[in-house]
C-alpha cells in the first residue's frame, strides 16, 4: 500500500509559540514514524507582508532550529527552505491560471490580514492560497496537520487540483487536513477572543515555545479571566476556556477529564499554576536542545539544504506533468 505524505509548514517569523506548537507541530513529531514527511520554512509566504531582509535570514535558521529541537527528526522527514526549491513559485503560476479571483475573495484569513495592513496590501497576500496550494499539491500529500485557521486554505487546494484534474487530466492527489482535537485554535492569553499569532503586540499574549520558565509563569498568571470560580468548557467564559484547552493539549485530557480534574480547586489560580508547571515542564525538552543546536548553525543548514535536495526531483515530476497536461512548453 503506498504510504501516506504528510506536508505542512510555517512561515519563519519567529517566536513560534505554543498555539503553533499544539496546533501543529506537536503533530508533525508524533506522527513521524506513519508517513513520509515533508516540512517547509516558507519563507517566500513571509515576504507577503514586509520583512527585514537581516531579520528574516537570521528567522529561518532560527525557526528551523527550534523544529529540530522539538523533534523533528532528519532521518525520518524533511525539512527544508520553500524558496530553494523553485517548483513552488513555477507552480503557483500555473495554479493562478486555474483558480479564481472569486475564490481568491472568500479566503477570510486574507480579509483578516489585508485589514490589518496599514499601508497598500501587496498581491502577494492575495494570491498567498495559491502558494499554499503549490507546496501541498507538488509532493501528492495526503495529509496536511494544521490548526484550524488553516482549513479553509486546504479546501480552496483540493478544489484547485479538482478542478485542474476535471479539466486537464489526473495530476494532483487531493489532501486532506489533519486538525488536533485539542488545540486546534488556541486563544490569546491577553484577549481571549482573538486568536494567538505570532505578530500580536504586548509581551503577554503568548507563551513562546522558549520563553523562560518565569516568563512562561507571568504571562500564564496574568491571563485574561472572567469574575467566576468554576472551572468549566463555557463559551461564555472564554478565558478559562482557552486556559483548559491548553490543558487539553499539553496532557492528552479530554474537555470532560479537565473539567474533573479542576472540579475541587479552589479558583481559577490553581488551574493557572497547574497549567505553569506542566508548561514548563512540556517545554524544557525542547529549549534545553534548542540551546544545544543553535550553537550549531552549520549542521541546520546542511539538513535544510540536504533535504530540498533530496525533494526537488519529485516536485520537478509534478510540475512537468503538469504543464504536458495543460500543453505548455516545447514537448
Ligand atoms: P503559520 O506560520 O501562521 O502557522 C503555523 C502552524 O501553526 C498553526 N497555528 C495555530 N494553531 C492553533 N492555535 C493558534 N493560535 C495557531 N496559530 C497558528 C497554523 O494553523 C499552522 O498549522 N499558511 C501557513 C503556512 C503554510 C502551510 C503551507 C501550511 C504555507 N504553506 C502548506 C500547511 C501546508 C501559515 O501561515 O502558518
Amino acid at each position: 500500500m503506498a504510504r501516506n505524505v504528510v506536508f505542512s509548514g510555517i512561515q519563519p517569523t519567529g517566536g513560534i509559540h505554543i498555539g503553533n506548537y499544539f496546533g501543529a507541530i506537536k503533530q508533525w513529531v508524533t506522527g513521524q514514524d506513519d508517513a513520509e514527511n515533508i516540512f517547509c520554512l516558507v519563507d517566500m509566504h513571509a515576504l507577503t507582508v514586509p520583512q527585514d531582509p537581516a531579520a528574516l535570514r537570521a528567522q529561518i535558521l532560527e525557526t528551523a532550529t527550534v523544529l529540530l529541537a522539538a523533534g523533528i527528526d532528519p532521518a525520518k522527514s524533511r525539512l527544508f527552505v520553500q524558496s530553494d526549491v523553485r517548483e513552488h513559485g513555477e507552480l503557483t503560476w500555473y495554479l493562478s491560471c486555474v483558480g479564481s479571483m472569486g475564490q481568491l475573495n472568500r479566503m477570510t484569513q486574507f480579509k483578516e490580514k489585508s485589514e490589518s495592513q496599514k499601508g497598500e496590501v501587496r498581491v502577494g497576500l492575495f494570491t498567498y492560497p495559491l502558494l499554499m496550494a503549490a507546496d501541498i499539491l507538488l509532493y501528492k500529500t495526503t495529509h496536511v496537520p494544521v490548526g484550524e485557521d488553516q482549513k479553509q486554505h486546504i479546501e480552496l487546494t483540493r478544489d484547485l487540483a479538482q478542478r485542474f484534474n476535471a479539466t486537464y487530466g489526473e495530476v494532483f492527489v487531493l489532501p486532506e487536513p489533519a486538525i488536533p482535537k485539542a488545540g486546534a485554535r488556541i486563544m490569546g492569553l491577553d484577549d481571549p477572543t482573538v486568536k494567538m499569532s505570532k505578530s500580536a503586540p504586548g509581551s503577554y499574549h503568548a507563551v513562546r515555545v522558549l520563553d523562560s520558565p518565569d516568563q512562561i509563569k507571568k504571562t500564564v498568571m496574568s491571563a485574561q479571566t472572567d469574575s467566576g470560580r468554576d472551572i468549566r468548557v463555557d463559551p461564555a467564559r472564554p478565558g478559562v476556556t482557552n486556559l483548559l484547552a491548553i490543558y487539553c493539549a499539553a496532557t492528552g485530557a479530554t474537555p470532560e477529564e479537565a473539567e474533573a480534574h479542576f472540579a475541587s480547586a479552589r479558583g481559577y489560580g490553581d488551574l493557572k499554576k497547574e497549567l505553569v508547571e506542566i508548561l514548563v515542564e512540556t517545554l524544557r525538552p525542547l529549549r534545553e536542545r534548542n540551546a544545544e543546536l543553535s550553537a550549531d548553525p552549520s549542521t541546520v543548514r546542511d539538513i535544510l539544504r540536504r533535504s530540498a535536495e533530496a525533494i526537488t526531483p519529485i516536485a520537478r515530476e509534478t510540475v512537468d506533468a503538469a504543464k504536458r497536461a495543460m500543453g505548455v512548453g516545447s514537448g
